[in-house]
């Protein structure tokens, strides 16, 4: 079976095909940063507007790449949330829209499912059951996966989500949209001795997060530290590494945690912040000290792509599930509600 996948949560365009047989055949992504980048953040409304126009072009480009036509195409899957509603509506529309055309099934897939299943398009793939640690703009989870389908919520960030720390962090420092890996790219400059950043709700039991502290912490620490240094560049640079460790160090702590608590040693790292290079490092030094195994996706497909939404409706449209004629997206959606396959 060859499924089609849409991407239009927020503010990337992403397409991909994906054969049951000979794995992914194509896919590409088309990125709004230009558009938002002059109002510092994601505007909806332009989101929406924007996948308008990339979805059908965006989709006629990755057949022809690919070399198939849309006859060959078996099943089409589309991301029907979590979001931004608007954007999500195009996808949808379009992804169910064509579906019909074509008279084929169509499936509408849980995003963060998506990131959680992309590291299965790279060797080896991690086998059943894993903790997974989603770290997206919009979400920061520790999933226990039986299986696709049986998930179990170990803990959740109780404010911003470790991505959106990175972008509003980025913001104080001056940096501009997407903040996370402009903020990663100054750390790499940043003296990691001069500061020392708090690790928030490492010192009690349990594995939820909280990372609004941190921007806070950032924006006292920048204006103390500027008003007395004579290198300003230098002293951005040094707190960008502290708030990098910080969180970085967080996630490994409640990682660790989480593995201890686990039958099995497997760890997969997906969403967004799963392409930041020192979380990779310290992810790979943890799990090796407790005998284990991490599992990432690509960096390009940590962030938003639609090869891991073609992946993700592929494993359901093949065990029969498929949407409605309805188009239903929705903004919040618990992966814990979603049908076993
Ligand atoms: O998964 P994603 O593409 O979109 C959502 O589902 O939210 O994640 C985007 C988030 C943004 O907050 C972005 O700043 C962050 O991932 N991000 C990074 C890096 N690359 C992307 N954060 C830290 N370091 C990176 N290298
Ligand atoms: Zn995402």
């Amino acid at each position: 079976m060859r499924v089609l996948g849409i991407e239009t949560s927020c503010d990337e365009t992403g397409v991909g095909v994906f054969d049951g047989d000979r794995g992914l055949l194509a896919h590409a992504v088309y990125s709004q940063v230009e558009i938002h980048a002059e109002y510092g953040g994601v505007v909806p409304e332009l989101a929406s507007r924007d996948h308008v126009r990339k979805t059908l072009p965006l989709i006629r480009q990755v057949l022809s790449e690919a070399g198939l036509t849309k006859e060959s195409i078996d099943g089409v899957a589309f991301t029907a949330g979590p979001g931004l509603i608007g954007a999500l509506l195009v996808g949808a529309a379009f992804g169910r829209a064509l579906a019909w055309a074509w008279g084929i099934p169509a499936i509408g897939v849980h995003h963060m499912e998506g990131h959680l299943l992309a590291p299965m398009l790279e060797a080896p793939a991690p086998a059943f059951p894993f903790t997974a640690l989603l770290v997206s703009g919009g979400h920061t989870q520790l999933v226990e996966t039986a299986a696709i389908g049986r998930y179990r919520l170990l803990g959740e960030s109780l404010d911003d989500a470790a991505g959106e720390a990175f972008d509003k962090t980025a913001k104080i420092l001056g940096l501009p949209y997407p903040g996370g890996p402009a903020l990663a790219r100054l750390a790499e400059q940043g003296d990691p001795r001069r500061y020392r950043f708090p690790r928030p709700m490492t010192d009690r039991p349990g594995l939820d997060f909280s990372f609004s502290g941190l921007k806070t912490f950032t924006l006292n620490t920048l204006q103390r530290e500027t008003a007395r240094t004579d290198d300003p560049a230098q002293t951005r640079a040094d707190i960008a590494r502290a708030f990098e460790e910080a969180v970085v160090e967080t996630l490994v702590i409640k990682c660790r945690r989480a593995l201890r608590q686990s039958a099995s040693k497997r760890l997969v790292v997906a969403g967004g912040v799963g392409a930041n290079r020192r979380l990779r490092a310290r992810m790979d030094e943890m799990s090796a000290q407790e005998g284990g195994e991490v599992f990432y996706p690509r960096p390009t497909f940590c962030t938003d792509n639609g090869a891991m939404i073609a992946y993700a409706g592929w494993q359901r449209l093949q065990a029969g599930q498929t949407a409605p004629l309805a188009i239903e997206p929705r903004a919040r959606w618990r992966m814990e509600e979603l049908p076993p396959v």
